[in-house]
């Protein structure tokens, strides 16, 4: 099965009425503070069902330059979850993809980026190093913390596409409940989603003055 569910559209269904406007989250971000690795995030909980979310939370510099920039992105995901994507551009097509999927008790992060609406090709432009902190399988979910050169940046459909750090922007998500044949592998096949939608994310609750000495606290400046 693969469908396109609306948030508003769940949020109705699960209230038994037509759809509602989008509750508070649905076109926003909150700001979580992760007392692990120690960066603020802008956080949204995508529904992928009428019960389960998967959390997405992007952490940026507050004083980023005007070109490229870092960015650390941090997703947890309950174990049912195969494999999902986060799609920088806020559509499938022309932007990084940042696919994710538990391998044992590790979880391996693939780059990726789509031409059409197929299997997308590995993608060097954008690069992950997993922070020392922040990735974990356990019982119920798998998580994985990581900084993104890469992500931020990059030459789409309509030209150069910038993420501004102080604005919002559309981001999507991908879904998929069943998993890649190589987890291990960042390169494996994956297996189409069974959903995937839209946001509009607000990147300002998430900015970090001390970005840098925290991805150097994280084994990862
Ligand atoms: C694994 C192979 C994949 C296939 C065969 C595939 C196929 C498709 C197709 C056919 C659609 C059109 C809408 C629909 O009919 O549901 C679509 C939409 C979408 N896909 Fe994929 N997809 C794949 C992987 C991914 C990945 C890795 C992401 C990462 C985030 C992604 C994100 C999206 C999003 C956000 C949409 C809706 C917006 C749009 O049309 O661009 N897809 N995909």
């Amino acid at each position: 099965m693969r469908c396109t569910f609306g948030l508003a559209l769940l949020a109705g269904l699960a209230l038994g009425r037509p759809a509602p406007e989008p509750a508070s989250q649905a076109d926003s971000a909150i700001a979580y503070v992760d007392q692990e690795t120690g960066f603020t995030f802008s956080e949204f909980k995508a529904a992928y069902s009428l019960t389960q979310n998967i959390v997405y939370r992007i952490a940026l510099p507050s004083n980023a330059p005007s070109g490229n920039y870092n960015a650390v992105v941090q997703v947890v995901a309950p174990n049912q979850v195969g494999w999902t994507g986060l799609a920088w551009g806020g559509n499938m097509i022309r932007n990084p993809l940042t696919v994710a999927y538990p391998s044992g008790s590790k979880v391996t992060v693939s780059s990726r980026w789509a031409t059409g609406h197929s299997t997308p090709a590995s993608y060097t432009g954008a690069t992950y190093t997993l922070l020392s902190k922040g990735n974990r399988v356990n019982g119920t979910h798998w998580q994985y913390s990581a900084k993104c050169v890469g992500c931020t940046t990059w030459t789409g459909a309509s030209g150069s596409q910038r993420i501004n750090p102080t604005g919002s922007a559309r981001l999507a998500f991908a879904y998929s409940p069943n998993k890649p044949s190589s987890p291990s592998s960042n390169t494996s096949t994956i297996p189409v989603h069974d959903v995937a939608n839209y946001w509009s994310h607000d990147f300002s609750v998430g900015l970090n003055s001390n970005f840098d000495a925290l991805l150097a606290q994280n084994g990862a400046a």
